[in-house]
């Protein structure tokens, strides 16, 4: 596409959609959004690490599926990278949105899904290598935020990054299958909102009045419940402008070890006398 058809439908896709939120970047010096980016790259850059260290494989043999793909940020850069990306939002406009970046950045290697992330399920979408969950599960109130987070681990094959605000406050205590959590419920919309103005605060939940934010140990004991093997945080690269509240959590689903292997076969090796 040329840039002055790519400018003349971007403008027309603002007209009908609002402006982007994001700086997406639609090549010949063309990006979405003249917002500045808070983070300075960083945080991009930040996700793109933690795959390619602990993939350790090309991209190009990777399944990543973005959840909450927003205007298609993190999976057109993905997928410009050469993975296979699923992305799932739940705001039509932003796919939309996300799809014409797709058209011009001539990426077929990335398809975007207008749903609920809480319809995720190995049925429907299948199971990816890599799974990002960046800024999405804190918009989700109980139990649907279990259910999510057990369909994360189910659909996910080798590891998840997760991208989330934790409760540092005082805690309120919910239960789930007989555990309990810890966290506190954090307003989306008032009461009385519009569907229509639901819709259109584009960086809170889909309908829920209410999320609910883990405390971290919290959050790490539900991660390892749903079928997670080991769980580490990722400090560098730094994320700049990063709020004290926010981690990034990588999720790994290896094969779960019991313990007494080594003291067994050492038994076996030396019987003793
Ligand atoms: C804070 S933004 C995060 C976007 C992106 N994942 C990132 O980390 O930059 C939250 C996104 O989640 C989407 N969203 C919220 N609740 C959703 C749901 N239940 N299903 C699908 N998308 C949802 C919003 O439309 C928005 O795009």
């Amino acid at each position: 596409m040329d840039p002055e058809a790519i400018l003349a439908r971007k403008k027309q896709l603002e007209s009908q959609y609002g402006p982007w939120s994001t700086p997406v970047y639609l090549g010949q010096g063309i990006v979405t959004s003249d917002e500045p980016d808070k983070s300075m790259g960083t945080r991009t850059r930040k996700i793109v690490q933690i795959v390619k260290d602990i993939a350790r494989r090309p991209l190009e043999e990777l399944r990543i599926l973005d959840l909450a793909s927003l205007e298609g940020q993190y999976s057109l850069e993905f997928a410009d990278r050469g993975a296979q990306v699923v992305g799932i939002e739940g705001r039509e406009a932003n796919v939309i949105k996300a799809r014409f970046a797709q058209e011009v950045l001539e990426l077929d290697n990335v398809i975007f899904h207008a749903d609920d992330v809480r319809n995720l399920s190995v049925e429907k979408y299948g199971t990816f290598d890599i799974v990002l969950c960046l800024g999405i599960h804190y918009h989700l109130d109980v139990p649907d935020v279990f259910t999510f987070l057990e369909q994360v681990a189910a659909v996910c094959l080798d590891f998840a990054v997760i991208d989330t605000h934790i409760n540092l406050e005082t805690a309120e205590e919910v239960e789930y299958q007989g555990l309990r959590y810890q966290g506190r419920h954090v307003l989306e919309h008032r009461a009385g909102t519009s569907p229509e103005r639901r819709q259109a605060n584009i960086w809170a939940s889909l309908d829920n009045p209410h999320s609910f934010w883990f405390n971290l140990n919290s959050l790490l004991q539900l991660a390892s419940q749903v079928g997670f093997s080991s769980i580490y945080e990722c400090h560098i690269p730094i994320w700049q402008n990063m709020t004290k509240d926010r981690i990034v959590l990588l999720a790994m689903k290896g094969e779960r070890e019991f313990g007494f292997s080594f003291r067994e076969k050492k038994e076996l090796l030396d019987p003793g006398p």
